[in-house]
Protein backbone atom coordinates (compact mmCIF):
# COMPACT_ATOMS: atom_id res chain seq x y z
CA UNK A 1 0.00 0.00 0.00
CA UNK A 2 2.33 2.41 1.08
CA UNK A 3 4.65 3.26 -1.45
CA UNK A 4 4.39 6.81 -0.51
CA UNK A 5 6.93 8.96 1.37
CA UNK A 6 6.08 9.60 5.25
CA UNK A 7 4.16 12.70 5.49
CA UNK A 8 7.03 14.47 7.72
CA UNK A 9 9.35 14.29 5.21
CA UNK A 10 11.12 17.29 3.84
CA UNK A 11 8.79 17.21 0.99
CA UNK A 12 5.88 17.85 2.94
CA UNK A 13 7.25 20.64 5.11
CA UNK A 14 8.09 22.20 1.98
CA UNK A 15 4.88 21.91 0.60
CA UNK A 16 3.23 22.99 4.22
CA UNK A 17 5.37 25.99 3.69
CA UNK A 18 4.07 26.84 0.49
CA UNK A 19 0.43 26.58 0.70
CA UNK A 20 0.70 28.67 4.39
CA UNK A 21 3.15 31.32 2.11
CA UNK A 22 0.28 31.22 -0.75
CA UNK A 23 -2.77 31.71 2.36
CA UNK A 24 -0.87 34.80 3.71
CA UNK A 25 -0.19 36.71 0.59
CA UNK A 26 -4.50 35.63 -0.25
CA UNK A 27 -5.20 36.72 3.23
CA UNK A 28 -3.83 39.86 3.21
CA UNK A 29 -5.11 40.62 -0.51
CA UNK A 30 -8.25 39.71 0.82
CA UNK A 31 -7.72 42.01 4.20
CA UNK A 32 -7.33 45.29 1.99
CA UNK A 33 -9.72 44.72 -0.71
CA UNK A 34 -12.87 43.93 2.03
CA UNK A 35 -11.47 47.17 3.66
CA UNK A 36 -11.87 48.89 0.63
CA UNK A 37 -15.07 48.24 0.09
CA UNK A 38 -17.74 50.98 1.06
CA UNK A 39 -20.13 48.68 2.78
CA UNK A 40 -22.51 50.81 4.76
CA UNK A 41 -24.65 54.10 3.79
CA UNK A 42 -23.40 57.54 5.10
CA UNK A 43 -23.66 57.38 8.92
CA UNK A 44 -25.64 59.47 10.48
CA UNK A 45 -25.75 58.39 14.77
CA UNK A 46 -22.61 58.54 17.07
CA UNK A 47 -24.23 54.14 17.03
CA UNK A 48 -22.17 54.18 13.42
CA UNK A 49 -19.10 54.77 14.58
CA UNK A 50 -18.26 51.45 16.99
CA UNK A 51 -20.53 49.72 14.47
CA UNK A 52 -18.65 50.01 11.38
CA UNK A 53 -15.47 49.43 13.63
CA UNK A 54 -16.70 46.42 14.78
CA UNK A 55 -17.47 45.30 11.06
CA UNK A 56 -13.65 45.70 10.34
CA UNK A 57 -12.38 43.80 13.25
CA UNK A 58 -14.93 40.99 11.78
CA UNK A 59 -13.49 41.38 8.41
CA UNK A 60 -9.99 41.31 9.30
CA UNK A 61 -10.62 38.48 11.75
CA UNK A 62 -12.62 36.41 9.56
CA UNK A 63 -11.31 37.21 5.98
CA UNK A 64 -7.75 35.18 6.46
CA UNK A 65 -9.59 32.18 7.89
CA UNK A 66 -11.74 31.99 4.92
CA UNK A 67 -9.09 32.73 2.64
CA UNK A 68 -6.40 30.30 4.12
CA UNK A 69 -8.64 27.41 4.16
CA UNK A 70 -9.89 28.36 0.57
CA UNK A 71 -6.23 28.63 -0.73
CA UNK A 72 -5.19 25.07 1.23
CA UNK A 73 -8.28 23.41 -0.64
CA UNK A 74 -7.41 24.69 -3.96
CA UNK A 75 -3.96 23.95 -3.63
CA UNK A 76 -4.32 20.14 -2.52
CA UNK A 77 -6.72 19.87 -5.09
CA UNK A 78 -4.25 20.83 -7.47
CA UNK A 79 -1.31 19.91 -6.13
CA UNK A 80 -2.66 16.74 -4.74
CA UNK A 81 -4.77 14.91 -7.34
CA UNK A 82 -5.28 11.89 -8.67
CA UNK A 83 -2.84 11.35 -12.08
CA UNK A 84 -3.11 8.61 -14.60
CA UNK A 85 -1.88 5.84 -13.57
CA UNK A 86 -2.61 6.37 -9.84
CA UNK A 87 -6.24 5.01 -10.17
CA UNK A 88 -5.94 2.32 -7.69
CA UNK A 89 -2.98 4.10 -5.75
CA UNK A 90 -4.26 4.65 -1.89
CA UNK A 91 -2.53 7.71 -0.01
CA UNK A 92 -0.45 7.55 2.64
CA UNK A 93 -1.73 6.47 6.06
CA UNK A 94 -2.40 9.57 8.77
CA UNK A 95 -3.44 8.73 11.82
CA UNK A 96 -4.38 11.27 14.63
CA UNK A 97 -2.33 14.67 14.91
CA UNK A 98 -3.10 15.78 18.79
CA UNK A 99 -1.19 18.66 18.62
CA UNK A 100 -2.81 20.34 15.44
CA UNK A 101 -5.93 18.72 16.56
CA UNK A 102 -5.33 21.25 19.69
CA UNK A 103 -4.40 24.55 17.83
CA UNK A 104 -7.32 23.84 15.26
CA UNK A 105 -9.09 23.43 18.17
CA UNK A 106 -7.75 26.49 20.51
CA UNK A 107 -7.33 29.11 17.62
CA UNK A 108 -11.08 29.13 16.76
CA UNK A 109 -11.82 29.34 20.16
CA UNK A 110 -9.63 32.06 21.34
CA UNK A 111 -10.94 34.41 18.55
CA UNK A 112 -14.99 33.50 18.67
CA UNK A 113 -14.49 34.37 22.38
CA UNK A 114 -12.46 37.69 21.53
CA UNK A 115 -15.16 38.63 18.86
CA UNK A 116 -17.90 37.82 21.33
CA UNK A 117 -16.78 39.96 24.06
CA UNK A 118 -15.42 42.58 21.97
CA UNK A 119 -19.35 43.15 20.25
CA UNK A 120 -20.79 42.69 23.50
CA UNK A 121 -19.16 45.44 24.82
CA UNK A 122 -19.39 47.58 21.82
CA UNK A 123 -23.36 46.32 22.06
CA UNK A 124 -23.76 47.40 25.93
CA UNK A 125 -21.81 50.81 25.32
CA UNK A 126 -24.03 52.30 22.26
CA UNK A 127 -27.41 51.35 23.88
CA UNK A 128 -26.28 53.24 27.17
CA UNK A 129 -29.48 55.60 28.36
CA UNK A 130 -28.72 58.96 28.30
CA UNK A 131 -30.13 62.00 29.73
CA UNK A 132 -32.71 64.66 27.76
CA UNK A 133 -33.50 61.32 25.48
CA UNK A 134 -36.13 62.19 23.56
CA UNK A 135 -38.82 58.85 22.89
CA UNK A 136 -40.79 57.68 19.83
CA UNK A 137 -43.13 55.43 19.44
CA UNK A 138 -42.84 53.33 15.82
CA UNK A 139 -45.78 51.33 14.70
CA UNK A 140 -45.12 48.56 12.23
CA UNK A 141 -47.98 47.30 9.99
CA UNK A 142 -48.75 45.99 6.44
CA UNK A 143 -47.43 47.88 4.94
CA UNK A 144 -46.34 51.04 6.20
CA UNK A 145 -44.84 52.73 9.85
CA UNK A 146 -46.36 54.94 11.76
CA UNK A 147 -44.12 57.43 14.07
CA UNK A 148 -46.13 58.77 17.61
CA UNK A 149 -44.56 62.04 19.15
CA UNK A 150 -45.54 62.89 22.77
CA UNK A 151 -47.68 65.44 22.44
CA UNK A 152 -49.07 68.15 24.61
CA UNK A 153 -51.76 66.55 27.44
CA UNK A 154 -51.06 63.31 26.61
CA UNK A 155 -52.15 62.77 23.24
CA UNK A 156 -49.81 61.39 21.20
CA UNK A 157 -48.89 62.72 17.53
CA UNK A 158 -48.85 60.45 14.48
CA UNK A 159 -46.81 61.36 11.14
CA UNK A 160 -46.38 58.93 8.60
CA UNK A 161 -42.42 59.94 8.07
CA UNK A 162 -39.94 60.16 10.73
CA UNK A 163 -38.65 63.84 11.87
CA UNK A 164 -35.87 63.75 14.31
CA UNK A 165 -33.93 66.69 15.87
CA UNK A 166 -30.16 66.70 14.98
CA UNK A 167 -27.48 65.55 18.15
CA UNK A 168 -30.17 64.25 20.21
CA UNK A 169 -30.49 60.90 21.89
CA UNK A 170 -33.96 58.88 21.21
CA UNK A 171 -35.52 55.86 22.42
CA UNK A 172 -37.60 54.18 20.11
CA UNK A 173 -40.11 51.31 21.45
CA UNK A 174 -41.17 49.40 18.34
CA UNK A 175 -44.42 47.92 18.31
CA UNK A 176 -46.44 45.58 15.76
CA UNK A 177 -50.26 45.69 14.86
CA UNK A 178 -49.64 42.53 12.70
CA UNK A 179 -47.17 40.37 11.80
CA UNK A 180 -43.19 40.71 12.46
CA UNK A 181 -41.37 43.43 10.71
CA UNK A 182 -38.22 45.15 11.63
CA UNK A 183 -37.20 48.47 12.33
CA UNK A 184 -34.00 49.90 9.92
CA UNK A 185 -32.13 53.03 9.16
CA UNK A 186 -29.08 51.96 7.58
CA UNK A 187 -27.70 55.27 7.92
CA UNK A 188 -28.08 54.69 12.09
CA UNK A 189 -26.65 51.05 11.69
CA UNK A 190 -29.32 49.93 14.15
CA UNK A 191 -32.21 47.39 14.06
CA UNK A 192 -35.02 46.00 15.74
CA UNK A 193 -37.56 43.46 15.25
CA UNK A 194 -41.39 45.16 15.75
CA UNK A 195 -43.04 42.00 17.18
CA UNK A 196 -47.10 41.75 17.89
CA UNK A 197 -47.92 41.99 21.47
CA UNK A 198 -44.31 43.27 23.02
CA UNK A 199 -42.50 46.43 23.24
CA UNK A 200 -39.08 46.31 21.95
CA UNK A 201 -36.62 48.96 22.41
CA UNK A 202 -33.91 50.43 20.15
CA UNK A 203 -31.12 54.05 21.08
CA UNK A 204 -30.13 56.03 18.41
CA UNK A 205 -28.53 59.34 18.88
CA UNK A 206 -28.65 61.60 15.92
CA UNK A 207 -25.56 63.82 14.92
CA UNK A 208 -25.03 66.93 13.24
CA UNK A 209 -25.62 65.05 10.17
CA UNK A 210 -29.06 66.17 8.27
CA UNK A 211 -30.80 65.34 5.80
CA UNK A 212 -33.03 62.32 4.60
CA UNK A 213 -32.08 58.28 5.11
CA UNK A 214 -34.37 55.51 4.26
CA UNK A 215 -36.08 53.68 6.81
CA UNK A 216 -36.98 49.92 6.01
CA UNK A 217 -38.93 47.11 6.86
CA UNK A 218 -35.65 44.56 7.15
CA UNK A 219 -37.86 41.09 7.71
CA UNK A 220 -39.80 39.58 5.67
CA UNK A 221 -43.86 40.20 5.70
CA UNK A 222 -46.26 39.70 3.15
CA UNK A 223 -46.55 41.03 -0.12
CA UNK A 224 -45.86 44.59 -0.10
CA UNK A 225 -42.67 43.98 2.05
CA UNK A 226 -40.26 45.98 -0.44
CA UNK A 227 -42.87 49.23 -0.39
CA UNK A 228 -42.45 49.25 3.15
CA UNK A 229 -39.98 52.55 3.34
CA UNK A 230 -40.05 55.93 4.62
CA UNK A 231 -38.04 58.32 5.26
CA UNK A 232 -35.98 59.96 8.41
CA UNK A 233 -35.98 63.66 8.35
CA UNK A 234 -32.85 64.86 10.49
CA UNK A 235 -33.47 68.44 11.07
CA UNK A 236 -32.58 71.40 13.16
CA UNK A 237 -34.26 71.81 16.47
CA UNK A 238 -36.30 75.07 15.48
CA UNK A 239 -37.33 72.53 12.03
CA UNK A 240 -38.38 70.00 14.38
CA UNK A 241 -40.33 71.78 16.50
CA UNK A 242 -41.80 73.51 13.91
CA UNK A 243 -42.73 70.25 11.99
CA UNK A 244 -44.17 68.71 15.38
CA UNK A 245 -46.46 71.61 15.57
CA UNK A 246 -47.76 71.32 12.09
CA UNK A 247 -48.35 67.53 12.75
CA UNK A 248 -50.04 68.28 15.85
CA UNK A 249 -52.48 70.74 14.00
CA UNK A 250 -51.95 69.56 10.52
CA UNK A 251 -54.33 66.96 8.41
CA UNK A 252 -52.22 63.99 9.53
CA UNK A 253 -53.23 64.55 13.03
CA UNK A 254 -55.06 61.93 14.88
CA UNK A 255 -55.44 59.50 12.37
CA UNK A 256 -52.15 57.48 12.61
CA UNK A 257 -51.41 59.63 9.16
CA UNK A 258 -54.28 58.77 7.88
CA UNK A 259 -55.35 62.25 6.68
CA UNK A 260 -58.56 62.36 8.74
CA UNK A 261 -60.63 64.86 6.74
CA UNK A 262 -57.78 66.12 4.23
CA UNK A 263 -59.81 66.65 0.96
CA UNK A 264 -57.24 67.54 -1.35
CA UNK A 265 -56.56 65.05 -3.88
CA UNK A 266 -52.67 64.92 -4.32
CA UNK A 267 -51.81 65.40 -0.52
CA UNK A 268 -54.35 62.23 -0.06
CA UNK A 269 -52.26 60.62 -3.11
CA UNK A 270 -48.67 61.46 -1.88
CA UNK A 271 -48.70 60.90 2.13
CA UNK A 272 -52.18 61.15 3.68
CA UNK A 273 -53.88 58.20 2.55
CA UNK A 274 -53.71 54.92 4.72
CA UNK A 275 -52.32 52.64 5.15
CA UNK A 276 -49.51 53.25 2.65
CA UNK A 277 -50.13 56.42 0.57
CA UNK A 278 -50.59 55.77 -3.21
CA UNK A 279 -47.47 56.73 -4.40
CA UNK A 280 -45.56 54.32 -2.55
CA UNK A 281 -47.12 51.62 -5.09
CA UNK A 282 -47.94 54.13 -7.85
CA UNK A 283 -46.12 55.87 -10.23
CA UNK A 284 -47.88 59.22 -11.22
CA UNK A 285 -45.51 62.05 -12.80
CA UNK A 286 -48.33 65.02 -12.05
CA UNK A 287 -47.34 64.06 -7.54
CA UNK A 288 -43.95 62.91 -8.53
CA UNK A 289 -44.13 59.12 -7.12
CA UNK A 290 -42.23 56.40 -8.73
CA UNK A 291 -43.37 53.83 -6.65
CA UNK A 292 -43.99 50.31 -9.08
CA UNK A 293 -45.44 47.69 -7.23
CA UNK A 294 -48.95 48.93 -8.66
CA UNK A 295 -49.82 50.14 -12.32
CA UNK A 296 -48.11 53.13 -13.59
CA UNK A 297 -50.66 55.43 -13.34
CA UNK A 298 -49.60 57.46 -16.10
CA UNK A 299 -50.05 54.97 -18.66
CA UNK A 300 -53.65 53.80 -17.41
CA UNK A 301 -55.33 56.31 -15.69
CA UNK A 302 -56.45 57.77 -18.46
CA UNK A 303 -58.65 54.68 -19.77
CA UNK A 304 -60.35 54.51 -16.35
CA UNK A 305 -63.55 56.07 -16.60
CA UNK A 306 -64.92 58.11 -13.50
CA UNK A 307 -67.12 55.10 -11.97
CA UNK A 308 -64.20 52.71 -12.68
CA UNK A 309 -61.50 54.87 -10.74
CA UNK A 310 -63.58 55.21 -8.08
CA UNK A 311 -64.08 51.16 -8.05
CA UNK A 312 -60.55 50.87 -8.63
CA UNK A 313 -60.19 52.87 -5.36
CA UNK A 314 -62.76 51.45 -3.01
CA UNK A 315 -62.46 47.67 -3.83
CA UNK A 316 -59.63 47.68 -5.87
CA UNK A 317 -59.75 43.25 -6.00
CA UNK A 318 -63.15 44.06 -7.73
CA UNK A 319 -61.00 43.53 -10.73
CA UNK A 320 -56.88 43.50 -10.92
CA UNK A 321 -54.90 44.43 -13.83
CA UNK A 322 -53.06 41.75 -15.59
CA UNK A 323 -49.65 40.91 -13.88
CA UNK A 324 -50.76 42.51 -10.89
CA UNK A 325 -51.77 40.31 -7.34
CA UNK A 326 -55.12 40.87 -5.85
CA UNK A 327 -55.27 41.31 -2.33
CA UNK A 328 -52.19 43.75 -2.19
CA UNK A 329 -54.06 47.04 -2.36
CA UNK A 330 -56.00 47.89 0.71
CA UNK A 331 -59.76 48.68 0.30
CA UNK A 332 -59.88 52.09 0.70
CA UNK A 333 -63.22 52.68 0.64
CA UNK A 334 -62.52 51.13 4.94
CA UNK A 335 -60.64 53.78 5.56
CA UNK A 336 -61.40 57.12 3.64
CA UNK A 337 -64.04 59.35 3.79
CA UNK A 338 -66.39 59.74 0.40
CA UNK A 339 -65.22 62.67 0.27
CA UNK A 340 -61.74 62.39 0.11
CA UNK A 341 -62.57 59.42 -2.66
CA UNK A 342 -64.63 61.99 -4.68
CA UNK A 343 -60.91 64.13 -3.92
CA UNK A 344 -58.70 61.50 -5.11
CA UNK A 345 -60.65 60.42 -8.17
CA UNK A 346 -61.44 63.82 -9.42
CA UNK A 347 -57.58 64.22 -8.83
CA UNK A 348 -56.86 61.43 -11.28
CA UNK A 349 -59.52 63.09 -13.66
CA UNK A 350 -57.71 66.52 -13.40
CA UNK A 351 -54.49 64.76 -14.28
CA UNK A 352 -55.02 63.12 -17.15
CA UNK A 353 -56.89 66.49 -17.83
CA UNK A 354 -60.11 65.48 -17.62
CU1 LIG B 1 -42.89 44.96 7.22
CU2 LIG B 1 -41.38 43.75 5.85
Amino acid sequence: MSDQPPVDSRESRAQLRTMLLIGAVASVLGVVLALLIDWFPVPASTQAGPIDTLWDVLLIASVPVFVLVETIVLYCAIKFRMRPGEELKDGPPIHGNTRLEIIWTAIPAILLVGLCTYAYVVLIDIEKAQANTMDVRVVGEQFTWTFYYPGEDGEEIASPQLYLPADTPVNFTVQSKDVIHDFWVPAFRMKIDAVPGIDTHLRVTTTERMGEFPVVCAELCGLGHSTMRQSAHVMTREDFDARLAELAEGPQAGGGGGGEGETDGETLFTQAAQPTACGSCHALADAGTTGTTGPDLDAVVGDFSEEELREAIVDPDAEVAEGFQPGLMPRYGDSLSEEQVDALVQYLMEVTGR
